[in-house]
């Protein structure tokens, strides 16, 4: 094939997914929806794991972690939902899949901290993921949804690495972590900010 016939073919492709992600009547690509359906099931495994964290917790003394990781786990849930929501106002099928066990080793209190972090930037990557597939066929709708993602995976990120900042500075000293603990048991859940 000649370059020229592919770069008509390409710029083909190209007008025709602006074409189908500006109709309102049209379903989204399909990787990008294969991507956004993954992410109900990778949403509702991080809920699984921090409930794991916050019985860890829970298990250990620490009332205010547990709670902590308890809100936590009920805003990856509204995560999940999101994501459900997004896509069945977009007329897709939404098909779930098992949830898989939390597969992480609970043994010390700050390695959990630690492994809460490792997790959210993982999440980070997955959402990126997912923009990097909607800006490849220019779904700016999609590439829209998920800027609230780009930007909560940031505040997600912020959390877990102060809470291990201060788990070091505080952890070694038995009232420290008891005010640590009950900081974080005044944590309360809140909606979030995202409505479809
Ligand atoms: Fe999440
Ligand atoms: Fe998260």
């Amino acid at each position: 094939m000649r370059p020229d016939s592919d770069c008509v073919i390409l710029r083909a492709v190209r007008d025709l997914n602006c074409q189908n992600n500006l109709r309102g009547d049209r379903m989204l690509n399909e990787k990008v929806k294969e991507l956004l359906n993954d992410q109900i099931n990778k949403e509702f495994y991080s809920a699984y794991l921090y409930l794991d964290f916050a019985n860890f917790y829970q298990e250990n003394g620490l009332d205010g972690f547990a709670n902590w990781y308890t809100v936590q786990a009920q805003e990856e849930r509204d995560h999940a939902m999101l994501f459900i929501k997004y896509l069945q106002n977009n007329g897709e099928k939404v098909t779930l899949d098992a949830i898989a066990k939390p597969d992480k080793e609970l043994g010390d209190k700050l390695e959990v901290l630690k492994l809460g972090l490792e997790h959210e930037r993982y999440v980070t990557s997955l959402i990126h993921a997912i923009y990097d597939a909607a800006y490849t066929v220019r779904d700016f709708r999609t590439m829209q949804f998920l800027d609230w993602f780009v930007k909560e995976q940031g505040e997600e990120e912020k959390n877990a690495d102060d809470l291990i900042k201060k788990m070091e500075l505080f952890g070694d000293d038995a009232k420290s972590l008891y005010m640590l603990n009950s900081e974080m048991a005044a944590r309360v859940y809140s909606a979030p900010s995202l409505v479809l």
